[in-house]
């Protein structure tokens, strides 16, 4: 029984820790565009593949899955998601199960508008959200929101042009240089990750980590800290279930005064996932039990508070 990690990149813990789980099982093969991604080292095999952007992608991927007879795949890339899901009967075809959840939900997490639509029609707690600027200055004048409003890219990723804007000036001038941005209420409160999996056989949410994040650094929680609150596990637990994800995916929360605002979903392996792996929520091990056909006991919440995560650099070196 082995395993396909496609984009590993720097993603080196997330390597061992599916092969640690697939000792004695199978093999761990990753993939990567880059000959100099650092994470396929740490796999028992790799290949280097095109960009998923290149026409014939999928069938290399297929191609790989069929020859290393391959059980399941994953990606840890956010435009990666939706490719696979599209495929899935292909990779049915050829024994694969794809750890994902629809394309549906792989699209609508790389929309945050839609997403912002989709929360509000079914009654999340989200940050009010504009694409157009009218609209928005509207608002404002009707006394519906204030500024600090957060600008930032529609369908944007890592952070990239993310901005706190203080007054129409700058919204406007943001508008000017940048097309598809959206306006947020300013979430003025504490950041939460959750860490989750939804069994894919049962369906069910079947283990969920949360942490408060400390400091935010590029893009990424650079130091965190686990916690609990049974309001907060239950309303992932309706959320998740509601909207039908499957498999790992990471969301980003806040606590507004002791409400919780939803905000972002990804659905794969989050970058601060080795914070739930280190606590004892071991989602590689859910994942080889699905793929053995064994559906996972619901283990909500199986890990202790006050457990601490630092990011630090780490190096990879190989002699070719
Ligand atoms: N409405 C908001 N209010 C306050 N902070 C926000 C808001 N939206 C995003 N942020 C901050 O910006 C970061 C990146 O935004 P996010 O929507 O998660 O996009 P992505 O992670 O895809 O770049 C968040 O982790 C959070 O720190
Ligand atoms: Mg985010």
């Amino acid at each position: 029984m082995n395993f396909l990690i496609l984009a590993a990149g720097t993603r080196n813990k997330v390597v061992q820790y599916f092969k640690k789980t697939f000792d004695g099982v199978g093999k761990v093969i990753a993939t990567d565009a880059n000959i100099l991604g650092p994470a396929i080292y740490d796999a028992d095999k790799y290949y280097i593949v095109p960009p998923i952007t290149e026409p014939g992608y999928i069938d290399i991927i297929l191609d790989i899955c069929k020859k290393e007879q391959i059980s399941g795949v994953l990606s840890l890339i956010d435009p990666e998601l939706s490719l696979l899901a599209a495929n899935e009967d292909k990779f049915k075809t050829v024994g694969t199960t794809i750890i994902g959840s629809s394309y549906d939900l792989c699209e609508m997490a790389l929309d945050k508008m839609q997403m912002y639509e989709w929360l509000k029609a079914h009654g999340y707690n989200c940050a009010r959200s504009w694409m157009d600027k009218e609209d928005f200055y509207k608002a404002v004048r009707a006394g519906e929101v204030s500024y600090p409003v957060f600008v930032k890219p529609c369908r944007g990723s890592a952070s990239i042009s993310i901005s706190k804007v203080y007054d129409k000036e700058t919204v406007d001038l943001l508008f000017t240089h940048e097309d598809d941005l959206m306006i947020q209420e300013f979430l003025n409160g504490q950041e939460i990750g959750a860490d989750v999996y939804i069994d894919l056989i049962s369906g069910e949410v079947v283990s969920i980590f949360t942490k408060k994040k400390i400091k935010m650094r590029a893009g990424e929680t650079d130091k965190a800290v686990s916690f609990k609150d049974e309001n907060l596990l239950a309303l992932i637990e309706k959320f998740v279930t509601e909207a039908g994800y499957r498999g790992q995916i990471d969301i980003d929360i806040f606590d507004i005064d002791g409400k919780y605002y939803i905000s972002e979903v990804n659905p794969r392996f989050g970058g601060g996932y080795p914070h739930a792996y280190e606590s004892g929520c071991d989602h590689m091990k859910l994942i080889l039990n699905n793929l053995q056909g064994v559906a996972n006991e619901k283990n909500i919440g199986a890990y202790d508070e006050g457990i601490y995560m630092m990011k630090y650099n780490e190096v990879k070196i190989v002699r070719k």
